[in-house]
Order: structure tokens, then sequence, then C-alpha cells
């Protein structure tokens, strides 16, 4: 670039690009309709979105039996819990087998086989056992796993409290 061209640009104005009347307007009521819009939907999404973002629950001790009725021979026993699971509310039936040890203290196992789900019951084939029809699989009155099942019962936590029992959660047995 020569000395001339260098002098011309130096001086040369500045273009600055205007905005018009037409593109402000554009601009204005498009920012404001985006923030009205924002106003009216975020509420909304809120609202559809929090249910999901609550925990489940449902996982509060139940009243199931009275205590009078537990004995060392384990008893079937059906009981409903209220679960809410994001909008879905219900009352499935739940089963448990519940029983005193050689101590007296009150546990309670659940019937689902550890081999593939199928319902467990006590003392089917007179053996003390709790039995599986779909595969034999066996298990002690404790819950632990003697044939084909490769984990013991599951067990509910267990609260005993003005002569009623009352069933928890479920989790790892830990009698065996
Ligand atoms: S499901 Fe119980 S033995 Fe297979």
């Amino acid at each position: 670039m020569s000395n001339h061209e260098q002098h011309e640009t130096a001086h040369r104005p500045v273009q600055r690009k205007e905005m018009s009347r037409r593109q402000f307007l554009s601009y204005t009521l498009g920012g404001t309709t985006a923030f009205m819009m924002g106003g009216a939907v975020l509420p909304m999404v809120r609202f559809a979105v929090d249910p999901l973002l609550k925990k489940k629950t449902g996982s509060d001790y139940v009243k199931v039996v009275e205590e009078s009725k537990i004995t060392t021979e384990p008893l079937e026993v059906k009981f409903k819990i209220h679960q809410i699971d994001g909008w879905y509310e219900s009352d499935p039936e739940l089963v448990a087998w519940i029983s005193k040890d050689d101590n007296g203290e009150i546990f309670a196992l659940s019937p689902v086989c550890k081999h593939l789900g199928c319902t467990i019951f006590w003392n089917k084939k007179g053996q003390n056992e709790y039995d599986c029809p779909c595969h034999d699989a066996r298990y002690s009155k404790d819950g632990k796993n003697l044939a084909i099942a490769r984990l013991p019962l599951d067990e509910y936590d267990v609260q005993v409290e003005g002569g009623w029992v009352y069933l928890g959660s479920l989790k790892a047995n830990t009698r065996v």
C-alpha cells in the first residue's frame, strides 16, 4: 500500500451501520414477547416436571399384624402400602412371611424367590422349609438358600410397637 493510500484510509470516516425503524421495532417486540412468554411458560414447565424431581415415597413402616398372632411357625401376611411415584399413586399388595426365631425375635421375609422371582411358600412339602414351585429352590426358616437359588430371601425391616408388628423397607437378609 502506498503512502497516499494509507493516508486516505486513515482519514476515511467510520461508517456506522444504522438500525432501521423496522429493525428496532422487531427487536423490541421480539424481546418483550420472549420475556412475557417466559413468565407464562416457566411455571407450567415447573408444574409438569416437579413430581419427577421429588423422591419416591412409600417406604414408611406399615402396621401389618397383631404381635400375638406371630409364633415360631411362619405366617403369611398380606398388606398394602401407599406409593407415590411422580404423578402415579398406587396401593400395591405385598406379602411377608413373619415368624419368631429361637430367641423370640420377630422377623419377616420376602416371598420372592431369589432364583427367578416366583413366589415361595412355607412347608408345602412338610420339611419345615420354604419351597419354590417353579424350579424347586428351597430355603431355611431364616431364608438361607439351600438349593437352586444363589442368594437368601430378602428381609423386611421390622418394628414391634403397642402389640402390633410394623414392616418397613426390604433389605438383604441379615440373618444368614
Ligand atoms: S424361581 Fe424359584 S426356583 Fe426358580
